[in-house]
């Protein structure tokens, strides 16, 4: 058992309630911080969801659903956010200038000896661990989507992260029920630089017209076992992610290989970002679980 027992995540977007979530449903206390008050009130009512699913799934039992949520507060002042805490887990949007102001803020702004971690999906851990005096402190936790549903946490040691700082955040993680793996600080790390040029590969077949949506994500569902096809993946990710995790890999390993294809750049220009747009590969509608190709690509 670690001694993290107060838990801040920042930003309350998917990842920051999912992680909030498994962090609450766990027995940590739980601070939610997010500048928006409507974003945090609607990652509670989500989690609260969420809870019901597993309830529901007889996952958790009305009890605990009850003790998570008590686990739970929320705040718009991350001063006050994280001056208890023992770990941050930053998860706000995926931008280069925005993580390295808040982790120059968590710095100063957290107790000495809090740990820092960084739900990044592509983002130099080493980069944002230079932005602080804590730089052993610092580590990359990326959990994947659903958060309450996937097992994985793949843990990133950055350039200076101390060893005694990766054996905690594993054993964290292996307390929240999930598997970590423990990898080095490159770009894309290993999630995102296999599942990003295969999403690439999938986006320029439909591209040069080799197959349709459906063809495409058919074959990789059922041919390969995957749950989702690369397509309906992308969506889900959401197409501005995919885009902008391509750019982190093509300019860090400067190989044409990972240049994102010229139809993923256009899409996300024209704002088709997926699920959270309502329309990328697929077209989505509230409350509908049906699977409709958009028309652009039928
Ligand atoms: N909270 C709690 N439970 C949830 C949930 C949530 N947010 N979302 C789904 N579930 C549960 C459901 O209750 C259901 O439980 P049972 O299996 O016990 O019935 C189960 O998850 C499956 O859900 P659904 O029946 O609604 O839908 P599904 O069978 O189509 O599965 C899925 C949905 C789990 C998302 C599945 O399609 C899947 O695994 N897709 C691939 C997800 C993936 O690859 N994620 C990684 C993306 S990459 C990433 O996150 C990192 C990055 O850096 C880009």
């Amino acid at each position: 058992m670690s001694s993290i027992k107060q838990v801040t995540v920042i930003g309350a977007g998917t990842m920051g309630n999912g992680i909030a979530h498994v962090f609450a449903q766990s027995g940590f206390r739980v601070t939610l911080v997010d500048i928006h008050a409507t974003q945090l009130a609607k990652a509670i009512e989500t989690i609260e969801k969420n809870l019901d699913r597993q309830v529901g799934k007889a996952v958790l039992t009305e009890e605990q659903k009850q003790s998570a949520l008590a686990n739970l507060a929320t705040n718009t002042d991350l001063i006050k956010g994280v001056a208890n805490a023992d770990l941050v887990v930053e998860a706000a949007t995926e931008n280069v200038d925005l993580k390295l102001k808040l982790f120059k803020q968590l710095d100063e702004f957290a107790p000495a000896g809090a740990l820092l971690a960084t739900n990044t999906s592509s983002i130099s851990i080493t980069r944002m661990a230079a932005a602080t005096n804590r730089p052993g402190s610092v580590i990359g936790m990326h959990f994947m989507n659903p958060v309450p549903v996937m097992k994985l946490v793949e843990i990133i040691n950055g350039y200076a992260t101390r060893k005694e700082v990766t054996d905690t955040i594993v054993a964290l993680s292996t307390q929240l029920g999930k598997l970590p793996c423990v990898v080095n600080d490159y770009p894309g790390f290993i999630a995102n630089r296999i599942l990003m040029p295969m999403i690439n590969e999938a986006i320029c077949s439909l591209y040069e017209g080799v197959a349709g949506v459906e063809a495409i994500d058919t074959i990789m569902k059922t041919g390969m076992a995957h749950p989702m096809g690369p397509l309906q993946l992308a969506d889900f990710i959401g197409l501005d992610v995919c885009l902008s995790i391509l750019n982190v890999l093509h300019e860090g390993f400067g190989n044409p290989k990972y240049a994102p294809c010229p139809l993923l750049v256009n899409m996300v220009t024209a704002g088709k970002l997926g699920v959270k747009s309502g329309e990328g590969f697929y077209q989505y509608v509230a409350g509908s679980k049906e699977l409709v190709v958009s028309e652009r690509f039928r």
